[in-house]
């Protein structure tokens, strides 16, 4: 009986704890993928990418994309065009590579290699990510 009411205890203070990690930041369900100003774009049909956060964050852990997310910035989720913002396509942390380099976080990385494990992730880049507008 008692180990009961522990354990209801415990499970109310995980709820308040998730309510409380719930309120401090917001889960962006869709995402518009846009050059920053003055990143000039490597190809005339490159449009900006609509990018299904939530259908995302569901399947593929927080940190897996956020990568530099750690436990001291807990819960700030930097945007990653915030750090990728040089339009230097061999730059590590340029815009293009964010999206392209081999292997997760990025987009066409993780999606390659999940193909190749049998998975349907997109990967065409006008008919999966840059849509003619
Ligand atoms: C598949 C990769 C991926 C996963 C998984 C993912 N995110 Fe994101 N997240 C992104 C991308 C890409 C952006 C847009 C970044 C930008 O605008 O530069 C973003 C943006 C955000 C933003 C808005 C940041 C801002 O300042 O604009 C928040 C908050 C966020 N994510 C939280 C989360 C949380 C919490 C999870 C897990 C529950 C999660 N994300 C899982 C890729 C991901
Ligand atoms: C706080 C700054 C910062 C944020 C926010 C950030 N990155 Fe990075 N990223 C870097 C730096 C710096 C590197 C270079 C290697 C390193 O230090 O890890 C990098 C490397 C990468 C790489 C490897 C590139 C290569 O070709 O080696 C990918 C892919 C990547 N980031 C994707 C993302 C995605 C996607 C997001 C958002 C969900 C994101 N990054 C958010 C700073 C950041
Ligand atoms: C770490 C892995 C990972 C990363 C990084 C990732 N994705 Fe995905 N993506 C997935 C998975 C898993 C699916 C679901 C595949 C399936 O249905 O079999 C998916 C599916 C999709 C779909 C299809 C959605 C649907 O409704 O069927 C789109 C569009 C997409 N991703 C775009 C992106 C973009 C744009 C980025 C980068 C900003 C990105 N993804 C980064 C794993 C990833």
């Amino acid at each position: 009986m008692f180990r009961k009411i522990l354990l209801t205890a415990a499970a109310a203070a995980l709820a308040v704890a998730l309510v409380g990690v719930a309120l401090a930041y917001e889960v962006p369900d869709k995402v518009k993928l846009e050059r920053p100003k003055n990143n000039q774009k490597l190809n005339s049909w490159v449009t900006a990418v609509d990018f299904p956060h939530g259908f995302h964050a569901i399947r593929v852990p927080c940190n897996g994309c956020h990568h530099k997310e750690t436990d001291k910035t807990l819960g700030k989720f930097v945007g990653c065009r915030q750090c990728h913002s040089s339009d230097d396509p061999a730059d590590a942390n340029g815009f293009y590579r964010a999206w392209h380099s081999d292997g997760p976080p990025s987009c066409l990385g993780c999606h390659t290699r999940m193909r190749t494990e049998g998975g349907k992730n997109p990967v065409g880049c006008t008919t999966a990510c840059h849509k003619p507008s």
